[in-house]
């Protein structure tokens, strides 16, 4: 059984995050239950769990009472948890009355599921929306053994002890059998909070014991399904809508950004780099576009609204500063775009460009690379900062905030030789094809099936929390 807030249902048009495609990925071959949120508010009490079964997998999904929404998704996991978790302190507007309403929403779901689940079943529970969800099965007498993977950072020990109520979020994850996190430096994050903010004492073999209970910490960074998004990426390249987009860009060199439009994600830095590139390399004038194409993600919350705003200026402005009568150097796009589609516009830019603050893992830079023509492959330019370049070693790297770096870097990028690409783009898909979505899930779940007393243990782990990755 999987649980996670977002739920890919069949048909759904909804932006999909990282963590829909990774799942869709995952449930596509083992089938199983997948219960979260239907993405739907209601007014009063929401009714019971509506439940679709399509191939193998059955979506359970609930309804959110407004308040719930407003106090559990909007407040306190989005407003509180996700600035944290990506460091951004000063963006934190915590309420006591979110956290009642997420540790309320976590109970609910854990009432659906406690219903549901035979005693055989493996629990896997997804991301900072369900902190607390192994603890409410627990006092309802669950006993199985349930997983947790978070798609996000896990801040450092420092940053994490600024939420008020830290160390019962922290006790609460001790009550799932494993905890699986994206990079390294996030495990070790996670066990030393443990260990440092609520005393759990390191017991070998990647593992914690906080009271009664033991619980193993792991990584596993999660894949794509590589050769399937190649082939897709191949397909979709004749296809009449990147045709459109190829025509469009009457022989100039695409450089392609595709982000929710968060603030974790380095888009003003983005587009200050691009304003950058054309200002300090006037050859370049004329001879590229920037397609960026941002959804509107979690719009209802403030700091999306304020960065959306600057977003729109700053395109603008640079527009109005660099465009002529026939070329306009940016196109900034809200709109959603089907990921068919998507995979061709990924194969047709010369540059992948991502260049996020901070983020747990990044798919869109997996897919980049899956999706070049191995004859000719584009160049992706990678912030530092991205869980993805602990893999993609062999990409561009670049500081998100160096505005200046970034503006080289794709000057490089685009200049860069045939063989070098290819060279540089063979050694990161390897480490595609290696890790997979199908290999992340079955680790994971390898590990789960061997924690509980008898046989227990996990993926290797550490014990400092590295500064840096
Ligand atoms: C990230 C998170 C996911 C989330 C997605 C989309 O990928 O890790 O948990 O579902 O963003 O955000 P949203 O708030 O629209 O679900």
């Amino acid at each position: 059984m999987i649980v996670s807030n977002r739920v890919g249902t069949p048909g759904g048009t909804r932006t999909a995050g990282g963590l829909v495609v990774a799942l869709q990925d995952a449930l596509r071959d083992r089938g199983g239950v997948w219960v979260g949120w239907s993405g739907e508010t209601v007014q009063g009490e929401p009714g019971p769990a509506k439940s679709l079964r399509r191939g193998r997998i059955t979506y359970v999904t609930l309804d959110l009472a407004r308040e719930a929404y407003e106090a559990f998704y909007a407040g306190f996991a989005n407003g509180t948890l996700w600035p944290l978790f990506h460091y951004r302190l000063g963006l934190i507007a915590f309420r006591r009355r979110d956290l009642e309403g997420y540790l309320a929403v976590n109970e609910r779901f854990a009432r659906t599921i406690a219903e549901l689940l035979r005693p055989d079943d493996l629990v896997w529970v997804h991301d900072y929306h369900f902190l607390a969800l192994a603890a409410a099965l627990r006092r309802l007498g669950v006993a199985n053994r349930l997983g947790f993977f978070l798609h996000i950072p896990f801040p450092a020990p420092e940053v994490l002890r600024a939420l008020p109520g830290h160390e019962r979020l922290l006790r609460a994850l001790a009550d799932y059998d494993l905890l699986g996190f994206q990079t390294d430096s996030d495990a070790r994050c996670a066990a030393e909070g443990l260990e440092r903010l609520v005393g759990a004492e390191a017991v070998g073999e990647g593992r914690w014991r906080l009271g009664e209970r033991i619980v193993a910490v792991g990584v596993f960074p999660v894949g794509i399904e590589t050769d399937g998004f190649a082939r897709l990426a191949a397909r979709a390249a004749d296809g009449p809508e990147v045709s459109r987009l190829a025509e469009s860009l009457a022989g100039r060199a695409l450089i392609l950004g595709v982000d929710r439009l968060d603030y974790s994600k380095g888009l003003l830095g983005r587009l200050q780099a691009i304003a950058e590139l054309l200002e300090r390399r006037p050859q370049w004038r004329r001879r590229i576009t920037f397609l960026q194409i941002a959804p509107v993600s979690r719009g209802e919350l403030r700091q999306y609204r304020a960065l959306r705003a600057e977003l729109d200026a700053l395109a603008g402005r640079t527009n109005a500063r660099f465009a002529d009568v026939d070329w306009t150097p940016i196109r900034w796009v809200n709109r959603n775009v089907p990921r068919a589609v998507l995979a061709g516009y990924l194969r047709l830019a010369r540059v992948g460009f991502v260049t996020p603050l901070r983020d747990g893992m990044n798919l869109v830079a997996k897919e980049y690379v899956a999706a070049q023509d191995p004859e000719d492959p584009g160049v992706l330019v990678l912030s530092r900062l991205a869980g993805a370049a602990e893999e993609l070693r062999s990409a561009v790297l670049v500081d998100p905030l160096d505005v200046e770096g970034m503006a080289e870097a794709l000057d490089a990028a685009l200049a860069m030789p045939l063989d070098e690409r290819r060279a540089r783009w063979a050694a990161a898909i390897a480490v595609l094809r290696d890790h997979t979505a199908a290999r992340w899930r079955m680790r994971f779940l390898e590990a789960l099936e061997a924690t509980g007393p008898a046989t227990g243990t996990a993926a290797g782990v550490l014990t400092r929390c590295a500064a840096a990755t």
